[in-house]
């Protein structure tokens, strides 16, 4: 399993860091099995998932309970959990207490929180003194999508780019041992790859980062969720689906499924006594 120093030495040595979201055992499983560095238990899973139209309405609970189960799939990769909407600008106990129960209930290594206000940076050093390795978050930040007034491109003036790097000094300086990079243009990713000395993990950043995430669904063509341009995808799963799905509906109506191999028989003898 990947360690934050694991992950920092292979920035050093130039190796990219590969990255997918995942959130149950068979998704965490497979993507571990694909030799993934780190799985992200992203609260994209309220839009993927849980069939919500943003991030905004996905609970404490559901990302525990979601993280559980990735944990349960993938024992041996370093797995991180966002924190969810407006869990931790607000009131640092119960940030650290859904900090402690990631740590604790699900077996997750790190935790991932949005943007770097004061407030997001004092807790991010305050996690990490405390032992939680904190994963931050800049750019298209999606949890504040209202704000931000829609899924769009950060950072394409000089004042935006000098802010995202600003802030991605200072998410480094408060200790976060990595941040994703979302939905900014490529020379942007490549300066804050440049400049930062934890690795930058991106998404829609160009191909000069230090490593790549993307969602899962997006990555096999798995649902109809809106796909961004940012996303490549290496399968379409939806149809395949649906073509099995429909096979199923036609054998069942018309007595084909379930055939001779799939039915049990029982004895000549048990079978007279049964009808007297
Ligand atoms: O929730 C998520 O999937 C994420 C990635 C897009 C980085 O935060
Ligand atoms: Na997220």
């Amino acid at each position: 399993m990947k360690t934050t120093a694991g992950l920092r030495k292979m920035k050093e040595n130039k190796e990219k860091i590969t990255m997918m979201t995942a959130y149950d055992a068979p998704s965490a499983k497979l993507v571990e099995q694909a030799g993934m560095d780190m799985i992200l238990v992203g609260d994209s899973l309220g839009m993927v998932v849980l069939g919500y139209d943003s991030t905004i309405p996905v609970t404490t609970e559901d990302m525990l309970l979601h993280a559980r189960a990735v944990r349960r799939g993938a024992r041996d990769t370093f797995i991180v959990v966002d924190f969810p909407f407006l869990s931790y600008q607000t009131d640092r106990t119960e940030a650290f207490r859904y900090a402690q129960r990631v740590m604790q209930e699900t077996g997750a290594n790190a935790v991932k929180l949005e943007g770097a206000g004061e407030v997001v940076i004092q807790l991010v050093e305050q996690l990490t003194a405390a032992g939680v390795p904190v994963m931050g978050h800049l750019g298209l930040t999606p949890q504040s999508v209202e704000v931000l007034g829609g899924y769009r491109v950060q950072g394409k003036s000089r004042e935006a780019a000098e802010q995202l790097l600003a802030d991605a000094k200072a998410l480094e300086a408060a200790g976060a041992f990595a941040l994703v990079v979302e939905c900014v243009p490529e020379p942007v990713g490549a300066l804050l790859s440049e400049t930062c000395q934890v690795p930058i993990i991106g998404i829609g950043a160009g191909v000069h980062t230090d490593g790549q995430v993307l969602v899962y669904h997006d990555v096999l063509g798995y649902g109809d969720v809106h796909v961004p341009k940012f996303v490549k995808r290496y399968a379409t799963l939806s149809p395949v689906i649906e073509d099995a799905l429909k096979m199923y509906v036609h054998e069942v109506k018309e007595g084909i499924f379930p055939g001779e191999e799939h039915r049990f028989t029982m004895k000549e003898e048990e079978l007279a006594a049964l009808y007297g």
